[in-house]
């Protein structure tokens, strides 16, 4: 099956934890504080603590651990200085630290003092023009010194060119690091590259370095003993070529990269979809961690889905763009990540249009471009664009990224659209605190702030979009909301965002953020389409959260204003099967109405007289959804709305996976989406009033069959 990373079992990986054998090693400095701490510095080119990686003006640094090191580069190359430690014992053979810059022996050079006198010295690795800021592991072995005091100085007493000194992670360890080759190299001759994932394993950063292509850089915790799961990189485009897998940081068992590998399928592909806890109707990644959607757009046919991602573990972190796409809403196949991490940083979320007009100009056959505005999340938070010419299936970044720069705190998540009175696009961007702001462009390449807009308690992931509203032909309004869903509904001038109303509540439930509805829906179907982050543990499971079902919005006129309507879209009858129908059925009833029925997913709707019941409900496999007439409260769980049953009338509809419950009531006023997972064993339903009459005046369960096949 698995074609191992060959390579010969000597070389291989070790690490800071401890050698084989070996006393564990002892940290001297890593330099990840913000101050230098006891060292002690003097001059200017060590400034007053650890640089955050590269300084201005200074070639690409790479190569250190963590986010801080040692750069003597601060005020460029003129500057001069020493940093100096606190004595320390010498108690492992090796000292070990990284180490790069200027190869000036006494001028740019890390010493070793005993007694004041210095009895080891290191330099980097250049001298003349060009060369590379990477650091790299040095090791001094001291063991005739054990038990002796020692201090280090780092000393930059160099100007002009390479007069600067780069020093990170300084270990004591019985290890040699700099002898201790960390990467694998293999030719990738398949498909996927598989990686072994242990959930309590020591994350790590790897890099993959692919010859004449991209060097990918992921946190994983990699297994070292039995994997939770595998997790996949897809590396198919560079069939034939040699990659390099190096972890600065791997641990002296050799096991541990050679249990990457090469093969033609994801490993546990024989379950995939059929895991215990998988969504059977919702979408959820094959591998890893998701959260917002991003991008939703419709394009020739189809629904892309992208959205926040970690290929690579099943938590938060290593944020890609997944993607998949859909023709229905409910069937969905997951495609390539479309965006990697890159230099500006890992990709969050924002949104994605096509470019009808060619206004970007990326456009380059008969079809338009999908372009994909997203943040990179490096330092600082930017605006950047994708965009792909073949229906989304390969990705181009932009070469002038990024298109907005940074404005405050960690501004993000652009949602764009075109508002067609002025020809332009429009971006709601989430700036700080409370705070987003509008901005329009041409050609989504040059952005003019246009105005500001606060929504009480809420942050990120803005929504902008204008919808008519319901029962008044004509009238339109716009809503803007947040990523809790708190939303305004106002209008809008091309420049100014008035609200009218709100914040209102969108939804009452536990698993629901960050939605965002779809771009470029014809107008011929012209449904306002919306998809959210279902914040949803999966336990256990190679993959964890999912998408809550697509919804269709409405603005409704009510006594207090327009509010948004929310119901599952129509396509949920793609998955219908088995249906089972009750009518005109007095409650309380002796026995259960809906024994015999069975299964894990439904579609339910029923329809409630109240006739001086105080509680109504269904039981869910085993999870009571109530109505609380006296309280006049809908509550699942934790979960409860205020909702009133005009002519004591109650209408549910329910949208039942084998991780949440979606309640829809009085045909989508309240919209509560809950994430549960219902015993395995518990697959009845059951209908109930308690504490006098109700009538079931009609019900309605479809068995609902699963989206994966
Ligand atoms: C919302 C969010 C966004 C950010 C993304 C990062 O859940 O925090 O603001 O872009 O997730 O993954």
């Amino acid at each position: 099956m698995g074609m191992r990373a060959t390579l010969p079992a000597a070389v291989l990986v070790l690490s800071l934890g401890s050698a084989p054998g070996g006393a564990p090693d002892l940290l001297v400095a890593d330099f990840e504080g913000g101050d230098y701490g006891a060292w002690t510095a003097e001059g200017r080119a060590f400034g007053t603590g650890p640089a955050r990686g590269t300084l201005p003006g200074q070639m690409p640094v790479t190569g250190f651990l963590g986010r801080g090191l040692v750069n003597s580069f601060h005020g460029g190359d003129s500057s001069v200085g020493t940093l100096t430690s606190p004595p320390f014992r010498i108690e492992r053979r090796y000292l070990n630290f990284l180490i790069g810059g200027g190869k000036y022996p006494g001028e740019t050079c890390v010493d070793l003092l005993v007694g004041g006198q210095v009895v080891r010295t290191a330099t980097g690795p250049n001298d003349r023009p060009g060369g590379s800021e990477r650091l790299a592991w040095q090791s001094w072995d001291l063991g005739e010194l054990a038990g002796q005091q020692a201090v280090i100085r780092i000393v930059d007493r160099r100007t002009g060119g390479w007069g600067h000194i780069n020093v990170d992670h300084i270990v004591q360890s019985d290890v040699s690091l700099q002898e201790v080759p960390r990467t694998v190299e293999l030719t990738l001759t398949r498909r996927y590259l598989n990686f072994p994932v242990a959930n309590q394993a020591t994350m790590r950063r790897l890099t993959v370095a692919i010859a004449d292509g991209p060097t990918r850089e992921l946190d994983i915790q990699l297994a070292e003993g039995e994997p939770d799961f595998w997790v996949f990189m897809d590396v198919g485009e560079f069939a034939g070529r040699q990659a390099a897998i190096t972890s600065p940081l791997a641990e002296p068992d050799a096991s541990l990269l050679q249990g990457i590998t090469n093969d033609d399928t994801l490993r546990g592909a024989e379950d995939l979809y059929r895991e215990q806890y998988r969504p059977q109707f919702h979408f959820s990644s094959r591998r890893g961690w998701n959260n917002d959607p991003n991008g939703l757009v419709y394009h020739q046919g189809e629904y892309h889905l992208f959205y926040q991602h970690n290929p690579y573990g099943w938590g938060w972190g290593n944020m890609h763009w997944g993607h998949a796409v859909s023709r229905d809403l409910v069937h969905w196949q997951e495609l390539p990540v479309a965006l990697y991490p890159d230099a500006l940083g890992t990709c969050f979320s924002g949104s994605a249009v096509v470019d009808t007009h060619n206004t970007a100009g990326f456009q380059t056959g008969p079809e338009p471009s999908i372009v994909c505005i997203y943040t990179a999340a490096g330092e600082p938070f930017t605006q950047c664009l994708a965009y792909s010419n073949d229906r989304g299936r390969t990705w181009t970044k932009y070469e002038a990224n990024p298109v907005l720069g940074h404005i405050v705190g960690s501004n993000r998540d652009p949602k764009v659209i075109w508002y067609e009175p002025r020809r332009q696009w429009i971006m709601a961007l989430y700036l700080d605190g409370e705070d987003y702001a509008l901005f329009s462009s041409p050609d989504l390449k040059q952005w003019t702030r246009l105005s500001d807009v606060r929504i009480g308690d809420s942050t990120e992931c803005p929504e902008f979009f204008e919808m008519p509203v319901e029962g008044k032909p004509g009238e339109k309004r716009w809503v803007f909301y947040g990523g809790n869903g708190r939303y305004l509904v106002g209008t809008f001038d091309g420049v100014t965002f008035t609200p009218e109303a709100g914040p209102q509540v969108m939804h009452y439930g536990n698993c629901f953020y960050a939605s965002q509805t779809f771009n470029d829906i014809p107008p011929a179907d012209g449904r306002r389409i919306l998809i959210g982050w279902g914040t949803m543990e999966m336990p256990g499971m190679p993959f964890n959260q999912m998408m809550t079902f697509p919804v269709e919005l409405t603005l409704r006129e009510r006594a207090e204003g327009p509010r948004l309507f929310i119901n599952p879209v129509r396509e949920i009858l793609n998955l219908h099967g088995r249906k089972h129908r009750r009518a005109n059925l007095p409650l309380p009833a002796t026995e259960n109405p809906l024994t015999g029925i069975e299964g894990d997913c439904f579609d339910i709707s029923v329809e409630l007289e109240l006739q001086g019941a105080t509680q109504v409900g269904l039981d869910v496999r085993g999870i009571p959804v109530v109505y609380n007439v006296t309280a006049r409260r809908l509550s699942c769980l934790a979960c409860t709305a205020p909702l009133e049953t005009p002519g004591g009338l109650l209408k549910l509809r329910l949208l039942v996976d084998r991780t949440s419950i979606e309640v829809f009531a009085q045909d989508g006023e309240v919209y509560m989406p809950v994430g549960v997972i219902p015993s395995d064993y518990i697959r009845s339903l059951d209908v109930f009033a308690r504490g006098g009459a109700a009538l079931v005046r009609s019900l309605e369960v479809c068995e609902l069959k699963s989206a994966w096949g």
